[in-house]
């Protein structure tokens, strides 16, 4: 079965794999989010580089910390987070001493955030144009009539049918796919260098999940922009993704770029849990993993995964791994990898 699960994993191939380029325009060293006065640790030491023009998925279970970092990158913390040691750079530019309206107003411009739930994010009282058209209007500082044409223009590059009738259209009318169009008409209306989808795809079917997956990749690829591209699925990422860094319970735990060799047991235990590809007849079980990840604020003296791993040794209870590297663009937090 094992044999079976490989062979499986090794004929998936990851996006076509490109070096980045030497200068990233994001780095996260160290980043440790905390609620409640560091009782609950969100993130507890995140270390990775976006460079233009890649896209890198960030996967792991509900609860492992993938939101919480994304609202940490576009300071856009909940009450009740906040940063505990590290250091975010936006092209060299430490975020955290810069003057928050400098921020918003540099995180507004350059990063664009897709919401997981595009209802949530979307004004009901408002139209649709109305929404994006204000990005325009405050932000880039167009006139009335200006910003209602550029707004058109986004809506119909998103691939909404009737621009014109979208633009007086209000959210509730519009399906979910088509809002998580128009929230990603929003995160890219100001042509960001950095965009991150938050789970952009959960809440839609898989037709339509698919659409908005090649949209946000060629949106990228057109602009020549960054994308964090968040996700539980490890499969959405197949064919979109140059590199993927997998988290588990607030930590990186391992950086792939393709599919062949997972290390963590982790990242194993994922690939085995997904469920076969629709439309295609795979010969094999699925694993889930057992167990839990720890409770938010549960103390943890080892690895964080050893009492779901099926290999952990008593090295693995009582001392944290650290994360590393393997070669280039890949890197593992296990004691016992190779
Ligand atoms: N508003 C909040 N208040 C307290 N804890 C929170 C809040 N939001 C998230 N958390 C905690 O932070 C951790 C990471 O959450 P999150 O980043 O949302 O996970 P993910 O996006 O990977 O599902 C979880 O333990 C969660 O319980
Ligand atoms: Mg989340």
């Amino acid at each position: 079965m094992v044999g079976c699960f490989l062979a499986f994993a090794k004929s998936v191939p990851l996006g076509s794999f490109v070096l980045p380029p030497a200068q990233p325009i994001l780095q996260v060293q160290d980043l440790a989010i905390s609620f409640g006065r560091g009782a609950y640790p969100a993130t507890r030491g995140l270390d990775f580089s976006l460079a233009p023009g890649e896209v890198v998925g960030l996967v792991g279970e509900s609860g492992s910390g993938k939101s919480v970092t994304a609202y940490g990158l576009m300071g856009l913390l909940p009450h009740g987070a906040k940063v505990d040691r590290g250091v975010i750079l936006w092209k060299g530019q430490d975020l955290a001493l810069t003057p928050p309206k400098k921020r918003r107003d540099l995180c507004g411009r350059h990063l664009g955030l897709v919401f997981q739930e595009p209802l949530s994010a979307l004004n009901p009282v408002y139209s649709i144009g109305e929404q994006v058209a204000e990005i325009f209007r405050y932000r880039a500082g167009l006139s009335r009539a200006k910003a209602k044409a550029k707004a058109i223009e986004l809506l119909g590059q998103v691939g909404l049918p009737d621009p014109q009738g979208a633009y007086a259209s209000f959210p509730h009318r519009f399906s979910g796919g088509m809002r998580q169009r128009v929230v990603i008409a929003m995160a890219i209306a100001l042509s960001p260098e950095l965009i991150i989808a938050d789970e952009p795809t959960t809440a839609l079917d898989p037709t339509i999940a698919a659409q908005i997956i090649q949209l946000i990749q060629n949106l990228a690829s057109q602009r020549g922009a960054a994308v964090l591209f968040i996700t539980h699925n490890l499969r959405l990422l197949t064919g979109l993704a140059q590199r993927i860094l997998v988290m588990y319970h607030g930590l990186i735990v391992e950086e792939l770029t393709s599919f062949q060799d997972l290390q963590h047991p982790y990242t194993q235990g994922l690939w085995r849990a997904l469920p076969p590809e629709p439309g295609l007849r795979e010969d094999r079980r699925l694993f889930p993993i057992p167990g839990q990840a720890p409770l938010p604020g549960e103390e943890i003296r080892g690895c964080a995964f050893a009492p779901r791993c099926p290999k952990a040794q008593d090295l693995c209870r009582l001392t944290p791994p650290l994360l590393r590297p393997l070669g280039p663009n890949r890197a593992t937090r296990c004691h016992l990898s190779r």
